[in-house]
């Protein structure tokens, strides 16, 4: 490749990718497997994203792991992603750490077992100054609740009289979600075919590129990350303007 073509490339690789990790319950039933194996299998996906993520040259990779809707499922299965969620954190933070990537969590912490909750705390303590790169695992995440909490502290704020309604602006208001101090996603990715948002990432997502795989997360690899960011680097982003 032409060293001026590679340089455009590499600037236009987006700085914050998202990707809702999805259609591992179909892996499974394609091969008549339980669900949990797909599950499994999905985690071992998630290790060779991260990977090709830093190859990449990626700073930040947010993954929607659980959504606060998937408390719904049968209880084994969220048993089963639970455990799974413990032994991945277990098996994979030195790791995640010797590679220099920083480890953090957003959702809301309340419906977490403690001994799951220690692990994610000391995850993030570890990893705290790890700069290579931002992953950032969306557990118990909605966003519609995070907007809700977002809307009620600015309310308390309100009432306390430290901010004037008129006053509120766009900042006041990304600076209360979980994701404060991260920039919005340039390119969030679902996998599975199915396309929509399931309540991920709603207000940040306002000028995300979004890039549908029909790939299967459990199968998902390097070079589906490759196409992802190819068809994000085909568009052009307006903002609006012209
Ligand atoms: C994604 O795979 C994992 C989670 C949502 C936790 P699914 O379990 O949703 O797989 P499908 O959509 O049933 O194939
Ligand atoms: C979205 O997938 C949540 C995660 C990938 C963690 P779901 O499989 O739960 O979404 P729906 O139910 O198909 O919208
Ligand atoms: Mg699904």
């Amino acid at each position: 490749m032409m060293a001026a073509q590679l340089e455009s490339d590499t600037r236009r690789v987006p700085r914050h990718i998202a990707i809702i990790m999805d259609g591992n319950g179909r892996w499974a039933k394609q091969r008549s497997l339980p669900r949990v194996a797909g599950h499994r299998k999905g985690a071992d996906a998630v290790r060779t994203c991260v990977t090709a993520a830093i190859e990449a040259g990626v700073q930040y990779l947010t993954l929607y792991a659980f959504s606060s809707e998937n408390w719904n499922r049968p209880a084994d299965e969220v048993t089963d992603l639970m455990n799974l969620l413990r032994h991945y954190l277990r098996r994979e933070v030195a790791e995640l750490n010797s590679k220099n990537v920083r480890l953090h969590f957003i959702g809301k912490r309340d419906r977490l077992a403690p001994d799951t909750l220690k692990l994610m705390e000391s995850a993030e303590e570890l990893t705290k100054d790890n700069t290579r790169l931002h992953m950032c695992i969306a557990l118990n995440y909605g966003s519609q609740c995070e907007i809700v909490e977002a809307a009620r502290a600015l309310a308390s704020a309100v009432k306390n009289g430290d901010l004037a309604p008129e006053d509120i602006t766009h900042a006041h208001v990304a600076d209360n979600l979980l994701t404060a101090h991260i920039p919005d996603p340039d390119l969030i990715i679902r996998t599975s075919g199915e396309q929509r948002l399931s309540n991920f990432l709603l207000w940040q997502a306002a000028y995300a590129e979004l890039v549908f795989l029909d790939v299967l997360w459990p199968d998902f690899d390097a070079c589906a990350l490759g196409k992802a960011i190819d068809e994000f680097q085909q568009r052009e982003r307006r903002y609006g303007g012209r």
